[in-house]
């Protein structure tokens, strides 16, 4: 966390930077926080037999170290993990999108967290009765999953079953979310693949191999 903090600072003082030299970045035009939320169904089940849902978390326009991305960091491993694993695919998307600027967006995230509070979510829930495995990817929100994570798990009844949970971050790792997954939905929690955000947004080949070793090495997908 504390390494995270400094390279928050160190992202204010970049973007304050930017600001006054009257640079901007190429603006995106995709928001993981749109209001827009759909399963698709591929096949009927992961390779192992089981069937298998990917749940994700992730926001695109201007995030750290990326600057304005189309694709969230995260929504890029989602979309391996389901290609790899014939898993169906589910985004978590908040009602209010956060704001496309980095800072304004850890702001209301920051108050989110302080208040533990449950921004609304928008679609109908996958009916998870039907899955064996559920890949669940969020990126890292101030040492924690974003709270719209926490709206789902009040709506979906994942107890008894099996969480794989994925992450991407810049610095923080994992920082005890799986262990936070597991208690606050009594799931069966798998060992979790956390990656630098950069890694999946800017080296796809290496975050590929990373997906493929990780579902290898928990079983789901041989
Ligand atoms: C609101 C907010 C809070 C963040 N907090 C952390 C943090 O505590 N630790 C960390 O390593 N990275 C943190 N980050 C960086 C993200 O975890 C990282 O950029 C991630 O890859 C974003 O994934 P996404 O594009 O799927 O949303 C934060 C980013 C945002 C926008």
């Amino acid at each position: 966390m504390k390494k995270w903090f400094m390279m928050m600072a160190l992202a204010l003082c970049a973007l304050t930077l930017t600001a006054c030299g009257g640079g901007s970045g190429a603006k995106g035009s995709g928001s993981s926080a749109s209001p827009k939320a759909e399963t698709s169904a591929k096949k009927d089940a992961a390779p192992s037999g089981k069937r298998a849902l990917v749940a994700y978390f992730s926001r695109a326009d201007e995030n750290y170290n990326v600057g304005y991305i189309e694709k969230g960091n995260t929504k890029i491993l989602a979309e391996m993990i389901a290609e790899a694993t014939g898993a169906d695919i589910f985004e978590i998307v908040p009602a209010k999108p956060y704001p496309k600027e980095y800072t304004p967006a850890t702001e209301i995230a920051k108050k989110e967290k302080n208040e533990n509070a449950r921004p609304e979510i928008v679609g109908t829930m996958p009916d998870v009765s039907k899955y064996d495995v559920i890949f669940l990817g969020y990126p890292i929100w101030w040492g924690d999953l974003p709270m719209p994570c926490y709206t789902f798990f009040d709506k979906v009844k994942l107890e008894g079953k099996t969480v794989a949970p994925f992450c991407t971050h810049e610095g923080s790792g994992l920082s005890g979310t799986d262990r936070y997954i597991a208690n606050t939905t009594k799931a069966k929690v798998t060992e979790a693949l956390e990656m630098k955000g950069t890694t999946a947004q800017k080296n796809q080949g290496e975050a590929k191999k990373e997906v493929l070793a990780w579902l290898k090495k928990i079983g789901i997908n041989l």
